[in-house]
């Protein structure tokens, strides 16, 4: 199975891919993830991307097909995969399908969050992850078991995102409407385009997920 996630800035595909990935035995691709970590790696993708990353813009759509085509390639994604930041403009949607044809493969659901643009800075502002494996939390919303230490590893030392600030945040969630949100009418044609109410509590909206994909 494999499917798309929409959402803006903070709506939760993040959250949301990462349970879909255990219990459905498919791979979370986030492209933002990947972005990151060449940013971090120093490679010239990386040292292109991090600036424009880092305003909220979004990277050159050919930087982001050719990434995500070669991750498609992997042999952890035969069994299904989840797009979480991808497509995010037309371009990148055609190029989706053209590269999935030539694989013989197809998107099963698309599927956008939706969430208040309130309720997502807010979510933004309170996001944090472990420095060591990554795993996300929320101030509010998602706190670590003990206060201060990771519930998976046990890592005491957390990060922020470097674009996770009021001016990035406005830029992403400006890209997400003017660039991204058009695309949806081409999932619809395709009868492809399902909801779920990003409002809702986090396990509410894997439930949601869960009926959708059954
Ligand atoms: P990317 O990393 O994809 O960022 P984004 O789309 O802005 O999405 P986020 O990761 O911020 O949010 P999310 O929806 O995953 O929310 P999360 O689950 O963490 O992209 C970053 C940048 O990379 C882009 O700006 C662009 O520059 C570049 N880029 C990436 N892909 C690209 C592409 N295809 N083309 C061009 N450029 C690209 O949740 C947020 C917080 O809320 C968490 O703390 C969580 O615990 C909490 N939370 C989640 N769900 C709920 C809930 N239901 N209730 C309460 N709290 C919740």
């Amino acid at each position: 199975m494999n499917l798309i996630l929409f959402g803006p800035p903070g709506a939760g595909k993040g959250t949301q891919a990462k349970r879909l990935q255990e219990t459905h035995g498919i791979v979370q691709l986030s492209t933002g993830d990947m972005l990151r970590a060449e940013v971090d790696s120093g490679s010239e993708l990386g040292l292109r991307a991090k600036e424009i990353m880092e305003t909220g813009q979004l990277v050159p759509d050919d930087m982001i097909i050719a990434m995500i085509s070669s991750r498609i390639d992997q042999e952890d994604c035969k069994d299904g995969f989840i797009l979480d930041g991808f497509p995010r403009t037309k371009p990148q949607a055609e190029s989706l399908d053209s590269m999935l044809t030539e694989k013989g493969l197809d998107i099963d659901h698309v599927i956008e969050i939706k969430v208040d643009d309130d309720a997502m800075i807010k979510r933004i502002a309170g996001r944090f992850s472990c420095a060591v494996c990554g795993a996300g939390y929320h101030d509010e919303f998602q706190k670590p078991e003990k206060d201060g230490i990771c519930n998976q590893c046990g890592g005491t030392e957390f990060t922020r995102r470097a674009d996770d600030n009021a001016e990035a945040v406005t830029a992403r969630l400006q890209a997400y409407h003017d660039q991204t949100s058009p695309i949806f009418s081409y999932y619809k044609e395709k009868g492809l385009m399902e909801k779920v109410d990003g409002m809702a509590k986090i396990d509410a909206v894997t439930e949601q997920m869960n009926a959708l994909l059954g």
